[in-house]
């Protein structure tokens, strides 16, 4: 196991406990013995993402996750989207000080929470949202879910232009609709919808799904190319639902505009936008998310068919990120654009089988991998493997195994975000850069040799 990078797994795991409350403290961050006095850092203090932090034995799905699936030979976890960083300090100190009071009744959620919500959307993006329409909830496939019992009946049907991510497949069976697949067109590493397609498919769906940034293409939509979706589904009376959960994670050089900013109201009404922090500051675990409409009707049909139970930390750690954490996101971006950049560069250099673009927005790679599964004969691989099993697997998949085993490094299979898909690898990029590299230095030893 790579120690350059502080991944000692052994090691770590034998003093996980120790390891991750030092971890959760760290030397800048560290209580003062006496009392539970945070020393935050000043606003200027640039914060280190270069700081090795290990998750492993924190029962994380991104590492510990990938070593149940892949086994012990796995060095770099890649896949699932979360972030390998220590978290804000403001949301470690909110926790801390919600802490010492120790009594866990139910919670009250204060109106300054909404209105947190409300000022980041003013602040970071110049929308405006009335507080009062902001509706919480524990994460944004259940505001999902509960949309698709609103508005799609059982069997109905839901648009997604693929790739896409893949959970909202999950999320759609759960609730017994159907997902009807618009694949975009696919040229020199850019997506981009394909209009034809998508105005046919939309006449027999009740709701169009948009993720904006796309997950896991990065693809931030254009002004003009969501008021062309958003017109057409006016015209066909399907409801726009926005998944915007990503929104915040756009690095600098590239712009993301809210579904809800657009200049046709008739547009904007006829939507519910999806939102969380829980990307922005890596708070996934916590189960905190929201929506929100303009159109009071759409906004009584999806809240009658939700329901929410939250977590006192979780609203804790959220509102604290929503008023505190602008300084903390705004160090990030700059890094994630970078490790991109890097991931770009090294690819292009050293790994002739990968292609990559780095994306305009989100922290994931979205890794042409069509010739490595010529490379290491995939295809054929997955057809032996499906001849003598039940459960088949895909070119994809038989690449994230051969990654999995040859480089130790776990990534997600594109063929799980939807037609179009296939032929790609997800690639987590939101870790250090020591780390990204070492798992790219793997991943290129690893295809030199076959
Ligand atoms: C586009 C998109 N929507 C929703 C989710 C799920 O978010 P949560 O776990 O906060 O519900 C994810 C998680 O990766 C995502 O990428």
């Amino acid at each position: 196991m790579s120690r350059r990078n502080g991944l000692d797994r052994r090691s770590f795991l034998k003093t996980a406990g120790a390891a991750a409350a030092l971890g959760a403290l760290g030397a800048r961050n560290a209580f003062a013995s006496e009392g539970m006095h945070f020393a935050a850092p000043s606003p200027t203090d640039p914060y280190d993402f270069d700081e090795p932090y290990s998750r492993l034995g924190t029962h994380s799905t991104k590492w510990d996750g990938a070593v149940a699936d892949f086994g012990e030979q796995i060095e770099v976890g890649m896949g699932i989207a979360d972030m390998d960083f220590r978290a804000p300090t403001c949301i470690t100190r909110a926790i801390a000080e919600r802490c010492e009071h120790e009594n866990w009744g139910y919670i009250r959620i204060p109106d300054s929470f909404n209105q947190a919500v409300a000022d980041w959307e003013m602040r970071r993006h110049g929308l405006e949202v009335d507080p009062a329409t902001i509706t919480r909830n524990n994460g944004v496939h259940p505001g999902l879910i509960s949309g698709y019992h609103a508005f799609v009946p059982p069997g109905g049907r839901v648009l997604m232009t693929t790739p896409v991510y893949s959970g909202f497949y999950g999320s759609q069976r759960f609730a017994r609709v159907v997902a009807e697949e618009s694949p975009m067109h696919y040229v020199d590493g850019r997506y981009s919808i394909d209009w034809d397609d998508f105005e046919r498919r939309v006449s027999r769906c009740n709701v169009f799904l948009l993720c904006n940034p796309q997950n896991p293409t990065g693809n931030c939509w254009s002004a003009e190319d969501m008021l062309r979706m958003g017109q057409i589904c006016l015209e066909h009376r399907v409801i726009v639902f926005s998944d915007e959960i990503h929104c915040d994670l756009v690095p600098p050089g590239s712009q993301y505009i809210p579904f809800a900013s657009l200049p046709d109201q008739d547009v904007v009404n006829n939507s519910i936008t999806f939102k969380a922090v829980s990307k922005t500051f890596n708070l996934p675990g916590l189960k905190m998310a929201w929506y929100y409409s303009t159109n009071p009707d759409l906004l009584e049909r999806i809240r009658s068919h939700t329901r929410s139970d939250l977590a006192t930390l979780a609203v804790v750690a959220t509102q604290a990120g929503l008023e505190e954490g602008d300084e903390w996101l705004d160090q990030l971006l700059p890094y994630l654009g970078e490790n991109h950049r890097f991931a770009e560069a090294y690819i292009e250099e050293n790994i002739p089988t990968m292609k990559y673009r780095a994306a305009e927005g989100t922290y994931l790679a979205w890794l042409d991998v069509n010739d490595v599964i010529e490379a290491i004969g995939a295809k054929e691989a997955a057809a032996r493997h499906n001849e003598s099993s039940s459960s088949e697997r895909t070119p994809a998949q038989m690449v994230q195994r051969w990654l999995a085993e040859h480089a130790g490094v776990a990534l997600n299979p594109g063929s799980s975000f939807g037609v179009g898909g296939e032929g790609h690898m997800r690639m987590n990029l939101a870790t250090q850069r020591a780390t990204l590299e070492t798992a790219l230095e793997r991943m290129a030893d690893a295809l030199s040799r076959v």
